[in-house]
């Protein structure tokens, strides 16, 4: 097939994948986004089997059949709640794939009798260093999250001052692969990309991992278009270069959402030491303050006869695979008059719409969802607020502690309505590792229970009104 059928194929496919991109910004356009990104992405692959200079379908084939069966088995057998480390290893695989191509093309063309293209040598050497840093920081962020390795930052003395000789090293490495064009300096330049890969990411923990994987997730679509400069293949440039702007543009909205500038995320070492008071039990200021608790049918009561009920989710919810509860609980409140709605903190959960999609699977209405600005001036307005396992996202020590590592963030400003109701197990900390001053309030009453068993009884709690 003619090389402009190629690239008129490719060029449908990259429309629909910035089409599919576009219709995931709202959940009621998400599903059709992701099918025609889907489609597109198959067209991609498709024709690339037309490309002249393929000479091992064999080996393509395998890998496709390889990958479809892990993605297959993945996307069906990981909980929603471990879906960031799942997003960590694939993008890790994406950047060491690039790496493994730059290295492999610059050993098939080099040296020969000619030196390199200068383009073609800048595109192996971004993809080399690039690839190599995704590749292995993606592997450590996903130990991290998955508990392999701690969560907490790991930091020793005099971690920049090495980073920085590792930098200075790969730059020399860089010199001597563009001048020598000699192999061993491009194995070299990967190995060392490699251990600044992980010594970047192990002084990053807590919260602040899922930003660091959409910053390595952008890293890697960047070198996988780097790569489709070494291969001469437009579909990976544009491929990887929406996914360079969108992993970029993903990591500066959840930094603001978390109210912390993209340094601070990198190099802030967010909860190193445990936060004060984060133990479990003691108040905020240590002061020994003391929580309220209330039964389900206190609570019914109070809900029964409320004029407006906000619900907060939180990552709990996502847990407890709460979601139809909670709907079940509106409804059954919007019978009895109550106006109800469902308020949305852009980082609650664990990833980026973590509940819209969890709302949606329950076929929230999508009118009812109001996000962090449109509800916060609600608040005063609201006679009940019950929090459903959400922490962080509604600790108003991060408007009023300047010294909390949370303190910055944007908050839902539920301490600001008639009265509180949170839902959860314990009152052990979230994500942040902080303790809150929301469960000590005096407007506030906790209900100790997993978030499905609390909703349950809250709906009998209702109906016995
Ligand atoms: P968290 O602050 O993590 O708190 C979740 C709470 O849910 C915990 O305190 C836990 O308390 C409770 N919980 C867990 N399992 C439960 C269950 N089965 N039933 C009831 N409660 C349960 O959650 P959040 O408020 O949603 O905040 C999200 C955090 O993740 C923030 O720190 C945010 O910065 C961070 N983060 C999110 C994102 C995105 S994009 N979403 C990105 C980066 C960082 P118990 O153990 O006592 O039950």
């Amino acid at each position: 097939m003619s090389r402009t059928w190629i690239d008129v194929a490719y060029l449908v496919a990259a429309i629909l994948l910035i089409v599919g991109v576009k219709r995931l910004s709202h959940p009621r356009t998400a599903r059709s986004g992701n099918w025609i990104a889907a489609v597109g992405m198959a067209i991609a692959i498709g024709f690339t089997f037309a490309v002249e200079e393929i000479d091992s379908y064999g080996l393509m084939l395998a890998g496709i059949a390889v990958g479809t069966a892990i993605g297959i088995v993945s996307a069906r057998a990981v909980r929603m709640t471990a879906i960031p480390q799942m997003v960590a290893l694939f993008n890790g695989v994406g950047g060491g794939a690039a790496a493994l191509i730059a290295a492999s093309e610059f050993h098939r063309l080099a040296p020969g009798s000619e030196r390199l293209d200068g383009d073609l040598l800048v595109g192996i050497l971004f993809s080399a260093v690039i690839g190599s840093i995704s590749f292995w920081g993606s592997l450590v962020a996903f130990g991290k999250l998955q508990e392999l390795v701690t969560g907490r930052p790991v930091v020793f003395p005099a971690q920049n001052v090495v980073n920085a000789l590792l930098g200075l090293a790969l730059v020399a490495l860089v010199a001597l692969t563009a001048t020598t064009e000699d192999g061993i300096w491009i194995l070299l330049l990967c190995v060392v990309a490699a251990v600044l890969g992980v010594l970047f990411v192990l002084p990053i923990g807590g919260a602040d991992m899922p930003v660091v994987i959409s910053l390595l997730n952008a890293c890697t679509g960047l070198a996988a278009a780097a790569t489709g400069f070494v291969l001469d293949n437009t579909a990976l440039i544009i491929g990887g270069t929406l996914v360079g702007a969108s992993g970029t543009l993903l990591t500066v909205l959840m930094g603001r959402g978390m109210g912390r500038p993209l340094v601070q995320t990198l190099f802030g070492a967010f909860g190193a030491a445990p936060a004060a008071g984060a133990a479990e039990g003691v108040g905020p200021s240590g002061d020994g303050a003391s929580v309220r608790t209330a039964s389900p049918d206190d609570i019914g009561y109070m809900l029964a006869y409320a004029r407006r009920v906000v619900f907060v989710p939180g990552y709990g919810l996502a847990v407890a695979q709460a979601q139809h509860d909670v709907r079940g609980l509106a409804e059954l409140l919007e019978s009895k008059g109550v106006d109800v709605r469902y308020a949305i903190h852009p980082v609650a959960g664990r990833m980026p719409g973590h509940m819209n999609v969890l709302l949606a699977e329950a076929n929230v209405p999508y009118d009812e969802l109001f996000e962090m600005e449109e509800i916060n001036p609600e608040f005063p307005q609201t006679d009940v607020v019950v929090v459903v396992g959400a922490n962080d996202v509604v600790n108003p020590a991060a408007r009023s502690s300047p010294g909390s590592p949370i303190y910055g963030m944007p908050i839902l400003d539920v301490d600001k309505a008639q009265n509180v109701v949170v839902i959860k197990r314990s009152l052990a900390t979230g994500f942040a590792g902080v303790d809150n001053p929301l469960f000590y309030d005096p407007k506030t009453v906790m209900l100790f229970d997993d978030a499905k068993s609390a909703l349950q009884r809250l709906v009998s709690a209702v109906k016995a009104v």
